[in-house]
């Protein structure tokens, strides 16, 4: 058993001064560390570093490691020119391991302690397994062509059962829907089906591109080349509307959202969905910024991928919501930034983590402000603005850094 004693904890309910936490695996108690001491006399104590704060573990709901080796290989500024440079570069950039365990390192040193892996190839799949993070899986399903999606499919259900077998308490199967103009709504339908039967989380890239919406609404615009060019079909195989309804009864973490309109985010609110919003994947690839301040549905703050975007460190992405969002109080915006890589990523998840809870998994990311704070109130701001990397991290009760 340890106990960690810190100024300041990060609670579901706020900060919480001058407390201590007793856990193994799992968080056992918070209370004053006398009280925990007297209590658990035979726990490791850690005092840590004055200005300390102890955040639950950090939880980023979407990257795809397989792209880990970009840097300066895909075509950034418009999504469609970026989607060809995917398609042709692929191969080369998939298959590189040593880039992906960097990037679960880099993710872990910024202080995730879970994330969501959407997998295209499962070429992904032993770095997550090994890697010391929690990783919920999402296999990905891909394919509009009614002649080869058989094939397509039969190739996704081979990379469920691999991880399916592979599936422990710290790599959860998953599926990955990869969005409404590359997937045909038969498949759709049997992928939720099996979601459902297995109980997986699924997620969605959603509206993303002025390129997608236009392409779904209106037939047109920079995607109807694509599809010439490479299925030789000039209309798109669903409808929002229509591809929105498959999801009616099943909660899906939907990434981007860019382009959705006040009626769609409507059916997201009604259908219990959540949003992923990956800042700088979004402005690379030339999409609008989500209107976080008109979304009443929960949100998660996440990398994306290296395909489209310089890091994998949390701190990046949190600074660079905090400088796009316009707000009147940004305090409040950073507080519920840090809420969003916590507790709310791990509701809409389904994992025992990201909150600093009695039974909730041990993991811990410990920031270290340069000063100490004037006014507590202002601490999710000084973290997201004074910290690179966190100073220490924990995942099941055992430090990783
Ligand atoms: C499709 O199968 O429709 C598709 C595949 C890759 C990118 C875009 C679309
Ligand atoms: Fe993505």
């Amino acid at each position: 058993m340890k106990i960690l004693t810190a100024p300041y904890i990060f609670t579901p309910l706020g900060f919480k001064e001058n407390q201590a936490i007793v856990f193994d695996k799992k968080i056992i108690e918070i209370g004053t560390h006398q009280t925990l001491e007297k209590k658990y006399p035979n726990a490791i104590v850690t005092t840590l570093p004055k200005n300390s704060v102890i955040y639950p573990g950090f939880i980023n709901t979407h990257v795809h490691l397989e792209f880990s080796s970009n840097k300066t290989t895909l075509n950034y500024g418009a999504f469609v020119p970026w989607l060809e440079s995917i398609i042709a570069n692929r191969e080369v950039l998939a298959n590189n391991s040593k880039a992906m365990q960097e990037g679960c390192k880099e993710m872990l040193h910024s202080g995730i302690t879970t994330f969501g892996a959407v997998s295209s190839y499962g070429l992904d799949l032993d770095v997550c397994r090994t890697s010391p993070q929690r990783v919920v899986f999402f296999n990905e399903c891909i394919g509009s062509n009614p002649e080869i999606i058989e094939v397509l499919f039969n190739d996704f259900l081979l990379r469920v059962d691999t991880c399916e077998s592979a599936k422990s308490d710290m790599l959860i199967p998953a599926i990955a829907i990869h969005s409404p103009y590359a997937l045909h709504p038969n498949i759709i339908k049997k992928c939720i089906a099996l979601a459902k039967e297995r109980n997986y989380p699924i997620s969605a890239h959603f509206l993303e591109s002025p390129a997608e919406k236009e392409w779904l609404t209106a037939h047109s615009g920079p995607f109807k080349k694509f599809f010439e060019n490479f299925l030789g079909v000039s209309k798109p195989v669903t409808t929002i509307e229509q591809f929105l309804s498959h999801f009616k009864d099943t909660p899906t973490h939907f990434i981007h959202a860019c382009e959705a309109s006040y009626d769609e985010l409507l059916i997201l609110q009604e259908g219990s969905h959540s949003i992923g919003h990956c800042p700088r994947s979004n402005k690379l690839l030339g999409c609008k910024r989500l209107e976080i301040e008109n979304i009443q549905i929960p949100w998660t703050l996440a990398t994306d991928g290296k395909s489209s975007n310089w890091s994998l460190n949390i701190f990046d992405e949190l600074r660079a919501a905090l400088m796009l969002h316009p707000t009147d109080d940004i305090k409040e915006l950073a507080y519920r930034l840090m809420g969003s890589i916590t507790h709310q990523a791990a509701d809409i998840l389904g994992v025992s983590c990201g909150k600093i809870k009695p039974d909730m998994s041990a993991d811990f990311a410990i920031v270290t402000l340069p000063k100490a704070p004037q006014n507590p109130a202002d601490i999710a701001l000084w973290t997201i603005l004074h910290t690179n990397n966190a100073t220490q991290v924990y995942i099941q009760g055992e430090r990783y850094v």
